[in-house]
C-alpha cells in the first residue's frame, strides 16, 4: 500500500515506517524535523519530504506525487508539561495542523486516515482499565488537543465521505529489535530515555514526580506498548479500512508498571544503579493508566508480542549503548 505518514521521521512514525517497508509497502515520511531524524527514515533521499503539516498544499502535492492511498497522521506535539506552558503551540499544531492535514487529503483525493491519540483523552478515572467507551475528559491542552483532533477527523469523515481509525496509545516504548532505531528527540520528556540518557551521563539525574499515588509503591502507573506492536497495529488498521466506517482503539499492553519498577528494570538492564530524585506531583499527570487492548484484539487480530516492560527496556538500552548520543552526536 502507498501510505504518506505525517511525523514519519520521528520516534513512533518511523518506527511504522520501517514496519511498512519490511512488509512490502510503499510508505513515505513528510516531516518538518522539529523532532525528526533523517536517518531513521531507510532511503530518506527518496522516502522524506521534509515540510510542515501547516503547508497544506506541499503536503497536498506529496500525497499527489507518491499517490498516496492512505495517510497515517503522527506529526504533533506531544509533551504534557509543555502544553501547559504553551497551549497556543498545541492548539496551532494539533488542531490547525489536523485539519490542514485533512485538507490537504481532500484536495488530493485520499480518503482513508489513521490518527495517533492517546491514552492523555482520558484524563482521570478511577476504574481501570480504560475501554474504549470511557468517558473523555483531558486534564490538559496536549489531550484536549488531541481529542479535539479525533472530533474534527470525525466530522470530516461524516461530511466528506472519509474513512478512519483512531488508534489511542498508551506509553509508546522500546527500540527497533535489530538494535538499529531508537528514541531520539532534542526535547524528551519520555520516562525510559530520561532514565537511560541518566544511565549515560547525558544529565545528571532523572526525576520522579509523585510518591503519593494510591499505586504499590506510590508511583505513576503506566501501560508501555513497544513500537514493533504499535507498527503491527497500524499495518492492520490502514488494511482494514473500509469506506465510510470510522472507529477508534486503544492500543497498550493490558498490564501496568509503576515508574520505579521501570527505573529497576532499566537498571538491571544496564547493570548499575541509575541517579534519580523523588519531585512532587506534576499536575496533570494520572496516578494510574491503563489500556483494555481488547477491541483491536478481537476486530483485526492485533497480537502485541513485544510489550513486556524488561523486553521494552532491553531492547531500548541496546539502542541507547550502541548510540550513546543519539543520531545525530556520535561519540568522537
Ligand atoms: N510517544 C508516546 O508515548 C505517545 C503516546 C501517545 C500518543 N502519541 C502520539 O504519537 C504521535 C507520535 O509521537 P512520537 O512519540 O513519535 O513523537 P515525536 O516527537 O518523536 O514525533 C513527532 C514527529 O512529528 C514531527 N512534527 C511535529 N510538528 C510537525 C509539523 N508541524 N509538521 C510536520 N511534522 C511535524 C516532528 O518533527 C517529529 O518527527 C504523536 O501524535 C503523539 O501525540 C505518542
Amino acid at each position: 500500500m502507498k501510505v504518506l505518514l505525517t511525523g514519519g521521521a520521528g520516534y513512533v512514525g518511523s518506527a511504522c515506517l520501517r514496519w511498512l517497508l519490511k512488509r512490502g509497502h510503499d510508505p513515505i515520511a513528510y516531516d518538518n524535523m522539529l523532532e525528526g531524524n533523517a536517518a531513521s527514515v531507510p532511503e530518506s533521499s527518496r522516502r522524506l519530504v521534509v515540510g510542515d503539516i501547516a503547508d497544506t498544499d506541499r503536503l497536498a502535492d506529496a500525497l499527489k506525487q507518491h499517490q498516496a492511498e492512505a495517510v497515517m497522521h503522527f506529526a504533533a506535539l506531544a509533551s504534557v508539561p509543555d502544553s501547559i506552558g504553551d497551549p497556543e503551540a498545541y492548539y496551532r499544531v494539533n488542531v490547525a495542523g489536523t485539519k490542514s492535514v485533512l485538507d490537504a487529503m481532500r484536495t488530493a483525493g485520499v480518503s482513508k486516515i489513521l490518527f495517533s491519540s492517546t491514552a492523555a483523552t482520558y484524563g482521570f478515572h478511577a476504574e481501570m482499565p480504560l475501554r474504549e467507551t470511557s468517558a473523555q475528559t483531558p486534564e490538559t491542552p496536549y489531550g484536549t488537543t488531541k481529542l479535539a483532533a479525533e472530533w474534527l477527523i470525525k466530522d470530516y469523515a461524516r461530511a466528506y465521505g472519509m474513512s478512519y481509525t483512531v488508534l489511542r496509545y498508551f506509553n509508546a516504548s522500546g527500540a527497533d529489535l535489530d538494535g538499529e532505531h531508537g528514541e531520539d528527540r532534542r526535547h524528551e520528556a519520555h520516562l525510559i530515555p530520561l532514565i537511560l540518557h541518566a544511565a549515560l551521563g547525558r544529565r545528571p539525574k532523572v526525576m520522579i514526580f509523585g510518591t503519593d499515588y494510591e499505586t504499590r509503591d506510590g508511583t505513576c502507573v503506566r501501560d508501555y506498548v513497544h513500537t514493533a506492536d504499535l507498527a503491527q497495529a497500524h499495518e492492520l488498521a490502514v488494511l482494514a479500512l473500509r469506506p465510510g466506517v470510522g472507529k477508534a482503539y486503544n492500543l497498550g499492553s493490558g498490564t501496568g508498571a509503576t515508574v520505579l519498577e521501570v527505573l529497576r528494570a532499566c537498571e538491571k538492564a544496564v547493570g548499575r544503579p541509575i541517579p534519580h530524585e523523588f519531585a512532587p506531583r506534576r499536575p496533570g499527570d494520572p496516578g494510574v493508566l491503563v489500556a483494555s487492548p481488547d477491541a483491536i484484539v478481537q476486530d483485526l487480530g492485533w497480537s502485541p508480542r513485544y510489550s513486556d516492560v524488561e523486553a521494552i527496556v532491553s531492547s531500548a538500552w541496546r539502542w541507547h549503548e550502541k548510540h550513546p548520543r543519539g543520531y545525530t552526536e556520535q561519540p568522537a
